[in-house]
């Protein structure tokens, strides 16, 4: 055991969340209590606020997040909104970003005093659809994705949707015992493929670690078409997949 998994345990515990169609996933959020909710709200903020995303506020003309209300660097536009609402992160993503994925898992990270510090979710989806909701679409993508990654549009695979941990208690292990029992929970629900994006380079590898302790292999690539990026930074797909023989 290393120092972070030490660190974890002596203080955290993860509660993992199972549901298996997309009412119930809602059902699931509804049911937390409203403090569990909150927390889980402000944790999105504060984590999407920081490195390397600084998501703070949102350009009301396009969208675009920026760390400042200043002028927006996309469209010159010059009102600005909260990047993450909390009565949205309530009322809309939370329950959205569980059931759009099934069946799938949502992994909470709590405090000694039971207080949500970090999680995790995930499930099902066709790569297909996948591809047309993250990417809005984009022909030569979804083209890229399917051949980089040898896996059909109409298969379904398990995304990982988010991971975010509570800067005052990031580096210490909790975001890496989150993607491994939310990686346990795929590969235990039978998901021939893991898929998700990334900009942030150590936790890439932090995921293919725990890929190859469950029996899958990794493939990164930069999508063509994909011109998203953060201060130079181009975002990888990825695509896990089981090894023959290893379910
Ligand atoms: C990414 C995130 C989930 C990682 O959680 P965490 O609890 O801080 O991560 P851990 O302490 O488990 O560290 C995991 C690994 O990532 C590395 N890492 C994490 N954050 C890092 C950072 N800001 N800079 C460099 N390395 C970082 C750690 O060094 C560690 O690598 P190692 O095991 O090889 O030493 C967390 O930083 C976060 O919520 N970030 C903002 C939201 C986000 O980016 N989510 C992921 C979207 S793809």
């Amino acid at each position: 055991m290393n120092k972070r998994e030490r660190d974890l345990s002596a203080g955290n515990n993860l509660e993992v969340l199972g549901y298996t169609s997309a009412p119930e996933a809602t059902a699931l959020i509804d049911t937390l209590d409203p403090k569990s909710r909150l927390e889980m709200a402000s944790v999105y903020q504060q984590a999407f606020a920081g490195y390397p995303w600084y998501e703070v506020v949102a350009c009301k003309q396009c969208g675009e997040f920026a760390k400042e209300g200043d002028t927006c660097s996309h469209c010159q536009g010059t009102v600005f909104a909260e990047a993450y609402p909390t009565e949205w992160l309530l009322k809309e993503y939370l329950p959205q970003m569980v059931a759009d994925y099934v069946p799938g898992v949502l992994i909470l990270a709590k405090d000694e005093t039971d207080s949500i510090q970090g999680f995790s979710c995930g499930g099902g989806i066709k790569l297909g659809e996948l591809i047309e909701h993250k990417y809005k679409g984009k022909p030569d993508i979804l083209e890229s994705i399917t051949t980089n990654s040898e896996v059909n549009p109409e298969k379904t695979v398990f995304y990982e949707n988010e991971t975010c941990i509570s800067p005052t208690v990031q580096q210490k292990g909790m975001g890496s015992q989150l993607n491994f029992a939310r990686v346990k929970q795929a590969s235990e629900l039978g998901f021939e493929h893991v898929c998700g994006r990334t900009i942030n380079l150590p936790w890439l590898e932090v995921k293919k670690r725990h890929f190859a302790q469950f029996g899958y292999d990794c493939a990164a690539f930069y999508p063509e078409g994909d011109t998203y990026e953060v201060d130079g930074q181009r975002r990888f797909f990825f695509m896990a997949t089981k090894r023959n023989g290893e379910n």
